[in-house]
């Protein structure tokens, strides 16, 4: 799908039309608003509408029909058009988020992609260079790059990767100068100590419960692959800079507590760290109620896990 987009011109053209429409209308995708058109919510999502009504959201027959010979565009059996994708929108940034995706390789937007993105709104205040460690769509980096000079997003899987590059594209072209994607494990190969923000929505789901999916797997307990995630955003940290990453915060009856460990580690070498608990954890309802698939668990958050690097702190963690 993404990469399909992104070898025709026309077809980003069309997704770029719809997306400045959806702006113009203050739509929001995580904000429910009765009052918007209701054909353009349902291209928007996936859904079908009529032609003339698909002709005219996207930027004419023309764009029309270069989604629909890519295949970004569907026609049903009843002559009706839907998208195989949903557009993201938020913040002034456009992404996509593909319908359907080979069993492992989803890519990831949920209501902790919007935690995330409201976190890089409060917290990336500007500066040089930011990353997105993980970044599924591509839309919380794409939002960056009007804060930062550069913003690097980074995936490990091809089908997260070639989405990213969409909300790239999908950019003007000055912002889209300053958005680079890379195909890495979390963020190997950037160099240490040269970001000022490093933001991740971290895989912290316990591979019992992941059904296999990349972009959930947060290995045997959910924290494994949260804690590598946490301890490479701080190698990459620059001094005053900020990392921002969500992930599960998990005790055991025997006293192990790895996140909270962790943090005191990082506390003991200098830096700061803050831990904002997600109100209303029904979404995340695999850490409460504790499921018992999880042996020795007691208690399980979803949190945002903030660390400040001052200027003087070591550079080693
Ligand atoms: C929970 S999703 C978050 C996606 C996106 N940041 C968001 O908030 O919508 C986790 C992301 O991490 C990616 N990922 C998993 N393991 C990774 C690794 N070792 N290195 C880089 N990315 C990884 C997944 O492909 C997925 O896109």
């Amino acid at each position: 799908m993404a990469d399909t987009i992104l070898s025709d011109a026309l077809t980003v053209g069309a997704l770029r039309h719809l997306g400045g429409v959806a702006l113009a209308a203050g739509y929001a995708s995580n904000i429910e608003d009765a009052a918007q058109d209701a054909d353009l919510v349902s291209l928007i999502t996936g859904e079908a509408v009529e032609p003339d009504v698909a002709s005219g959201l996207l930027g004419g027959p023309e764009c029309l029909a270069a989604c629909l010979a890519s295949g970004v565009a569907i026609c049903d059996g009843e002559g009706r058009i839907r998208l195989g994708c949903s557009l993201l929108v938020g913040l002034d940034t456009l992404a996509i988020e593909p319908s359907a995706h080979q069993p492992g390789s989803r890519v990831y937007s949920g209501p902790d992609t919007w935690i995330l993105l409201e976190k890089a709104w409060r917290f990336g205040l500007g500066g040089g260079r930011a990353v997105d460690l993980g970044t599924g769509t591509g839309l919380v980096a794409a939002f960056l790059t009007s804060r930062y000079d550069h913003v690097t997003a980074t995936d490990l899987t091809p089908s997260s990767v070639a989405t990213a590059a969409v909300a790239r594209e999908l950019l003007d072209p000055v912002r889209r100068s300053r958005m680079s994607v890379l195909r890495t494990d979390i963020g190997h190969g950037l160099p240490d100590h040269a970001f000022d923000l490093v933001v991740s929505n971290a895989p912290w789901v316990p591979s019992s419960a992941a059904g296999g999916e990349v972009c959930a797997d947060g290995g045997p307990t959910g924290q494994e692959l949260s804690l590598r995630f946490l301890s490479e955003a701080v190698r990459l940290l620059a001094p005053t800079g900020v990392v921002v990453l969500l992930c599960a915060d998990l005790r055991f009856d025997d006293g192990r507590s790895p996140l909270a460990e962790a943090l005191s580690r990082l506390r003991s070498l200098g830096y700061a760290t803050e831990v904002e608990v997600t109100p209303g954890q029904g979404s995340f309802s695999f850490v409460d109620p504790v499921p018992n698939e999880l042996e020795g668990l007691v208690s399980g958050r979803h949190v945002t896990v903030i660390v400040h690097r001052p200027s003087l702190t070591p550079s080693r963690h």
